[in-house]
């Protein structure tokens, strides 16, 4: 332990299960010093295993719709009281695709579905600064941060309508990214994680080998979710104190790559067998 993130406070958003992105960062983060709440949707909060997380990291749970305004107030002001102050960071880690849920395909959306993606996936990201804004809940330097993903850039057909919704998540960091650094010197990026296996990234279809090509196609192959969770606690830190308004990759070097050879063996793999 390097102690971090000693004496920060935060409020991280999406841990469901052990499989969870946020879930390590939580771990990872009170390894380093902080002290944090943890929060999902009342849905997850009665099917998932948040709770027994809490006991572990002694961190309370606090039930909030991460599309709802009221339920983000309610939470930011929680949290100050139980934590003791205003906030250090906070981890936007959501994400939920109506259309992919109930297998339409990206010719055949419901426009209904994909607002409701757009709200849970992105538009809650906006919702969550807006709230810590206006309550200037955040200290100075204190840093905001969301999980996106390569599809906001480039075309992976399956992943339908959650590639807008990580290109609107990453624009509302640049955008947003201005107004909290001029006005409160708090910075928002992103992290653009390695497809990684959790309950939101299996729900893609074809996973396992797109898992795997991404895998082979990275130098380093795929980043796991508790390499992500050390670098979130980095972003969090004092160390990263200028970085602001960045979509940052980490996925073991896949967004530098054209080609790679050691993907052959996938598409030999897959001829023989
Ligand atoms: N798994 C991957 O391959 C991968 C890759 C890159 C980025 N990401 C991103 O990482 C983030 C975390 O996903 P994960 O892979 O850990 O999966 P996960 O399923 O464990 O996390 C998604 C979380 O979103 C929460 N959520 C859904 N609707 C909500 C709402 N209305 N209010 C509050 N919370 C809500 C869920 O309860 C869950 O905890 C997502 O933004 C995802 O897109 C995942």
């Amino acid at each position: 332990m390097n102690n971090l993130l000693k004496g920060k406070r935060g409020v991280i958003f999406g841990a469901l299960d052990k499989q969870s992105i946020a879930w390590k960062v939580a771990e990872h983060c009170v390894a380093q010093g902080a002290t944090i709440t943890l929060t999902n949707a009342p849905a997850a909060l009665r099917f998932g295993q948040l709770s027994e997380l809490g006991k572990q990291l002694n961190a309370e749970v606090i039930p909030a719709d991460a599309t709802s305004v009221e339920d983000m107030e309610n939470l930011f002001e929680k949290s100050m009281e139980i934590l003791g102050g205003k906030l250090d960071f906070v981890l936007h880690s959501i994400g939920m695709s109506v259309n992919i849920r109930k297998g339409r395909e990206y010719t055949n959306l419901n426009y209904e579905w994909m607002k409701k993606t757009y709200d849970v996936s992105a538009i809650s990201f906006h919702k969550m600064m807006q709230v810590l804004y206006k309550m200037d809940a955040m200290n100075e330097f204190g840093s905001i941060l969301a999980l996106s993903y390569m599809a906001a850039q480039r075309v992976f057909p399956d992943y339908s309508e959650m590639a807008e919704s990580k290109s609107l998540l990453e624009s509302y960091a640049r955008s947003f990214g201005y107004h909290f650094g001029t006005h409160k010197k708090v910075r928002v990026n992103t992290i653009s994680q390695s497809p990684t296996v959790t309950t939101a990234g299996s729900g893609v279809t074809g996973f396992d080998l797109f898992f795997e090509y991404s895998d082979k196609m990275s130098p380093l192959g795929n980043a796991s979710a508790d390499a992500c969770a050390q670098y979130c606690a980095m972003m969090f830190s004092d160390f990263t104190k200028m970085v602001t308004m960045q979509n940052l990759y980490h996925d073991g070097g896949f967004s530098s790559m054209g080609m790679n050879p050691a993907v052959f063996d996938i598409v030999v793999k897959k001829e023989d067998g």
